[in-house]
């Protein structure tokens, strides 16, 4: 398991032991973009997944998390939704079909440059004409280190996330900061990026 993955895992077993599962900011600006087949890497504990299955998606959630899979097939299973989980190291994975909508909340920042950079470049190829991606990635200035580890992260450049959508429609392009503990600050960018029919 790596750092990232470890760090993940308490913390969704302290979120799960609570009955935390309300959506983030940025799952909250991504939700309302999402229809049809849906691939949301790195789900997390599949708040956004759950939700985009709730409103008709057919979701496919991928992550390393033991805990975060069991929870969202769990979710899926119970309320009956078309959404299933894969435990997947995403350090090493190619995307399979073509998608209505590919997200990655929180996600490319956890690898060194070049993995980040192939997945996205995954992910652009892997959206259907008329589909979506939404991204969100820490940036540059970013100084809480928590998940990240030494040597295997990336903080993109202010504006690099926004790179491979020329030519497409940008529905969202948001940076945000965030205090973070010690007096740190996490900053991100978030893309919603259509591309074109
Ligand atoms: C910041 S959390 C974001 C979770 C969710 N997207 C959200 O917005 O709440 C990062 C997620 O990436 C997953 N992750 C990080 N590295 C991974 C890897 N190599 N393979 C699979 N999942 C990974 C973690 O387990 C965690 O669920």
């Amino acid at each position: 398991m790596t750092h990232c993955i470890d760090f993940f895992e308490k913390q969704f077993q302290e979120q799960t032991a609570r009955g935390d599962f309300a959506l983030n900011p940025f799952e909250e600006a991504v939700l309302p973009h999402l229809s049809g087949g849906v691939l949301d890497l790195g789900c997390g504990l599949g708040n956004l997944a759950i939700a985009a299955a709730r409103k008709g998606c057919a979701v496919s959630a991928l992550d390393g998390s033991r805990t975060a899979v069991d929870r969202v097939n769990e979710a899926a299973n119970r309320l009956g939704l078309p959404l299933a989980a894969y435990q997947v190291d995403l350090s090493a994975y190619a995307i399979d079909g073509d998608y209505d909508g590919i997200v990655a909340i929180g996600l490319l920042m956890f690898f060194p440059k070049a993995r980040a950079h192939a997945l996205l470049d995954d992910i652009v190829r892997h959206v259907k004409p008329g589909g979506i991606a939404a991204l969100n990635v820490l940036t540059e200035g970013t100084s809480f280190v928590g998940a990240l580890e030494p040597g295997n992260h990336y903080l993109f450049g202010e504006n690099e996330l926004s790179e491979p959508f020329k030519g497409w429609e940008i529905l969202l392009s948001r940076h945000d900061a965030f205090p973070a503990p010690e007096n740190t600050v996490k900053k991100f960018h978030t893309v919603v990026a259509r591309r074109l029919a």
